[in-house]
C-alpha cells in the first residue's frame, strides 16, 4: 500500500485542476501485479470535470481490457486534506472490485484503510440479473 500511496501522489502532479486547485492521484493495483494511475482534469464547464479514480479506471481498461481486477485502490491529494473517493468514482470502480479489495485515502490526520465494500455497501447492480425482470 505505500508503493501505490506514492503511485498516487506522483499521478497527483499531473492533475489539471487549474479551477479547483484540488491536485487528486489515485493509483489501482491489479490482479497481475500492475499498477495504473490516474489524477484529474478539470474543465471550464465544471461539470465535465473527471476524478482521479475514474481517470486511473478508464486508463486501466486500455490496458487490462474489460474485466480488471482491482486489488487495492490509494487516493491521496497535494492539498493536505481528507479526501475519500465520492460516490460517483466507487459506483464505476464497484464493477471491477473483489469482496477484498482495501481502499487507502487520507484523513483529517494520516490516512484511513478501509474495504471497498465497506464505502460502499449498497452500489447499483445489475438489476437483469436479479429476478426482477420476471415479477
Ligand atoms: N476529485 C477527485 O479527483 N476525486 C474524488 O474522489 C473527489 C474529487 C476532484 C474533482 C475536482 O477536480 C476536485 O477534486 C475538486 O472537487
Amino acid at each position: 500500500m505505500e508503493n501505490l500511496v506514492k503511485a498516487a501522489a506522483a499521478a497527483a502532479e499531473k492533475a489539471y485542476a487549474p479551477y479547483s486547485g484540488f491536485r487528486v492521484g489515485a493509483a489501482l493495483f491489479f490482479e497481475d501485479g500492475t499498477t495504473i494511475t490516474g489524477c484529474n482534469v478539470e474543465n471550464i464547464s465544471y461539470s465535465l470535470t473527471i476524478c482521479a479514480e475514474r481517470v486511473a479506471l478508464t486508463r486501466a481498461i486500455v490496458e487490462h481490457g474489460s474485466e480488471p481486477r482491482i486489488v487495492a485502490i490509494a487516493v491521496t491529494n497535494l492539498n493536505g486534506a481528507a479526501s475519500p473517493p465520492c460516490g460517483a468514482c466507487l459506483q464505476m470502480l464497484s464493477e471491477f472490485v473483489t469482496p477484498d479489495t482495501v481502499v487507502s485515502f487520507p484523513a483529517e490526520s494520516g490516512r484511513i484503510e478501509k474495504l471497498f465494500r465497506e464505502l460502499l455497501p449498497f452500489a447499483f447492480v445489475d438489476w437483469r440479473e436479479e429476478d426482477h425482470a420476471r415479477r
